[in-house]
């Protein structure tokens, strides 16, 4: 089965998750794209929906959805999202498309977590895939010295712009033996924004396609 194939059938799979009267958030990438193109299949289910990104929102509003404001909603049911690696405690990289800091937003106001990912993603250590970080422009600088004297190299995501005016700096070359100590210290940086690893604000359940179908991995 091709990674398209596989994206499609997790994201399928995902729906099953959604019960009547939930409020659901949707994240951001090619994975979610699958979702939200089968979710008006199920439109009358959804009570109100949240989203990641503004490519999401447009996705979202072109199948015929209202986004609401996340202010609005609060604390909601359910938030899926692709990600770039999960490990086995649920613990993943996310920021390939640049949404990472409104998909830890969402993530972390959900009640539930729901990870979708083809099988080519799940690895034992994070970190093959270069772990972005949003930042304030004017702390490129002083965050390219950090990323240096932790052994990463620093490539910046030329005429990248998030949707909160920001950049993005992707570190390659680190191996993340420990996530949750890896997020708190960079975060910790003046500048940073927000780090692409989800160790404190792991997934629930992690679906995973692969060629014999969606394999269920709860933490
Ligand atoms: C966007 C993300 C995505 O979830 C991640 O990049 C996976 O994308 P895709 O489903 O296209 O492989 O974190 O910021």
């Amino acid at each position: 089965m091709d990674a398209s194939n596989k994206k499609r059938s997790t994201a399928k799979a995902a729906m099953e998750f959604i019960k009547p009267g939930m409020t659901v958030g949707i994240g951001t990438g090619s994975t979610v794209n699958f979702l939200i193109e089968m979710l008006p299949e199920i439109r009358k289910k959804i009570n109100r929906i949240v989203s990641s990104s503004k490519a999401s929102t447009s996705l979202l509003e072109m199948h015929g959805f209202t986004v609401s404001n996340l202010n609005e909603v609060g604390e909601y049911d359910i938030y899926i999202d692709g990600a770039d690696e999960s490990n086995n405690k649920l613990q993943l990289i996310k920021g390939g498309g640049g949404a990472l800091t409104r998909e830890k937003i969402l993530a972390c106001a959900a009640h539930k977590f729901i990870c979708i990912i083809d099988d080519t993603k799940l690895v034992e250590t994070l970190g093959n895939f270069p772990l972005p970080i949003e930042i304030l422009p004017m702390a490129k600088g002083i965050i390219s010295r950090y990323i240096l004297k932790m052994n990463g190299q620093p490539v910046w995501r030329e005429g990248f712009i998030t949707d909160n005016g920001n950049h993005i700096v992707d570190i390659h070359g680190l191996q993340i033996s420990n996530p949750l100590e890896m997020e708190a210290s960079i975060n910790s940086i003046p500048g940073v924004v927000t780090v692409g690893i989800f160790a404190n604000q792991a997934a629930d359940i992690l679906l995973v396609g692969d060629d014999n179908g969606v394999k269920e991995i709860r933490n």
